[in-house]
């Protein structure tokens, strides 16, 4: 691979015999060669700039100078790369890119930059020109960026890294992740000590803490590398993980999206009264009649009823919004003097939880609804758990309070995943749609868990 780095100030690029970079050169794996822009002027006072056409502030770098040393440098080969504070910023994936071309010539700006007519020249004649920037940080000349770009494409080359593995893992890589955080001896500094999971010998754990941490870190960050991850590259950890960082990943979505649960306003109703309509006849039983669950929806899950549910300070009502869409919501009925609610819906005023009998107000988590898209996406502990946190604040004046549900006792999926939320089964129910009487299992939680 062949450099031509051309410069006002070749000294500057001395940094490029050491480390890595310079046993490369040393080894003949990269050729590097810097040249003096002042070399291709021709007036005694070697002058490089003008002052600009237009006016304004500042010099600007001479064309019929660059065009003379780089007619010279770019051969037939050359890609021209030229920094500056206005190009693309340098990504991993341009370097990969720019690694595959076996000779870069750099053109390093000083001053207001390089008249713009030179550029367009090359690309014109059919040079490859790739303006790349740093940064959103304007530097005193390009030199800075060149010494980058050599950095991250020269250790692309086969050869000057003498690990490759390093390579693959690292981030930016692959992954379209930031790097997992990485520690080495001593075990304990400064009282800090390293997470045990690197010490425990177990390599699965350790590879899915490491990709945790990369999501974690990356979501952080990098929200929009997140976003832009594929779906299809994504395992069940990577999706419980962005779960818990507040990403799901919808059935046929190409890409994680962000997702929060937060209480419904006035402007969620018609989303709220649409994905009910839909998602009720999904926790029906396989021999319920259409016209039952149609009138159930009008009656109970139209957008008048969840207008009353908004606005009543009886109820709390949670929406989660997928990507800006409402793909789920929670709907819990708040008993007003802090005992009861639902007692004739068959709420389990005798419950006992782990043992302990009931000791403070009952709450009825009424529904509880994801889009099928969501199923087995981390969705409903998202939707719970903000659900749960609004109830704990709601029963603050209380040492301890609980909260139940009933599910059709058909629906295993269902009663799965709440005793996965936590909910303990209580016993069963009657729930009626239309003229059908259907068993429900009712389960129970304390709203506050250790
Ligand atoms: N020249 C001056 N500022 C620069 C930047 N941020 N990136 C690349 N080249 C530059």
């Amino acid at each position: 691979m062949r450099f031509d780095i051309v410069s006002v100030f070749p000294e500057f690029f001395a940094v490029l015999d050491l480390s890595l970079i310079g046993k490369a050169r040393e080894r003949g794996i990269l050729d590097i060669a810097v040249h003096d822009l002042r070399d291709w002027t021709d007036d005694p006072h070697r002058s490089v700039d003008d002052t600009p056409f237009g006016g304004g502030a500042g010099m600007v770098m001479r064309p019929d100078v660059w065009g003379a040393a780089l007619d010279d440098t770019l051969g037939d080969d050359g890609v021209l790369a030229v920094p500056t504070p206005s190009g693309t910023p340098l990504t991993q994936r341009m370097c990969e890119d720019l690694a595959a071309a076996g000779h870069i010539v750099l053109a390093c700006g000083r001053y207001e930059g390089i008249d713009a007519r030179v550029a367009d020249h090359y690309e014109e004649s059919g040079v490859r020109v790739v303006r790349y920037s740093l940064g959103d940080y304007v530097l005193n000349g390009g030199e800075v960026a060149a010494v980058a770009l050599v950095e991250a494409v020269g250790r692309l080359v086969p050869g000057l890294v003498g690990n490759p593995e390093s390579l693959v893992e690292e981030s930016h890589g692959a992954a379209g992740l930031l790097e997992y955080p990485v520690y080495t001896r001593p075990a304990r500094w400064r009282g800090l000590d390293v997470p045990a999971v690197l010490t425990s010998g177990d390599h699965g754990k350790v590879a899915r803490w490491r990709r945790d941490r990369a999501l974690e870190v990356t979501a952080g960050r990098r929200p929009d590398m997140i976003e832009a991850l594929p779906a299809e590259g994504l395992d069940r950890g990577d999706r419980r993980a962005l779960a818990g960082l507040g990403y799901l990943v919808p059935a046929g979505a190409a890409h994680p999206l962000p997702a929060s649960a937060r209480e419904a306003a006035a402007s969620d109703v018609p989303g709220l009264a649409d994905l009910a309509a839909r998602t009720f006849p999904d926790a029906c039983p396989p021999g319920m009649r259409e016209e039952d669950m149609r009138a159930f929806v009008e009656s109970h899950l139209s957008r008048e009823d969840f207008s009353r549910y908004v606005d009543d300070p009886g109820c709390l009502t949670m929406a989660l919004a997928v990507g800006g869409r409402i793909l789920g919501y929670a709907l819990a009925c708040l008993p007003p003097d802090g005992a009861v609610a639902g007692a004739e819906r068959g709420a389990p005023v005798q419950a006992v939880v782990d043992g302990r009998p009931r000791s403070g107000p009952l709450v009825e988590l009424s529904k509880f609804y994801l889009d099928r898209r969501l199923r087995g996406t981390g969705a409903a502990a998202l939707l719970w758990e903000a659900t749960r946190s609004r109830l704990e604040e709601w029963a603050a004046p209380w040492p301890e309070a609980y909260v139940w549900l009933g599910t059709n006792a058909a629906n295993e999926r269902a009663q799965r995943a709440y005793r996965r939320l936590g909910f303990r089964f209580q016993g069963q129910r009657t729930f009626r749609v239309g003229d059908q009487d259907n068993r429900d299992a009712v389960f129970a939680r304390p709203i506050r868990m250790a």
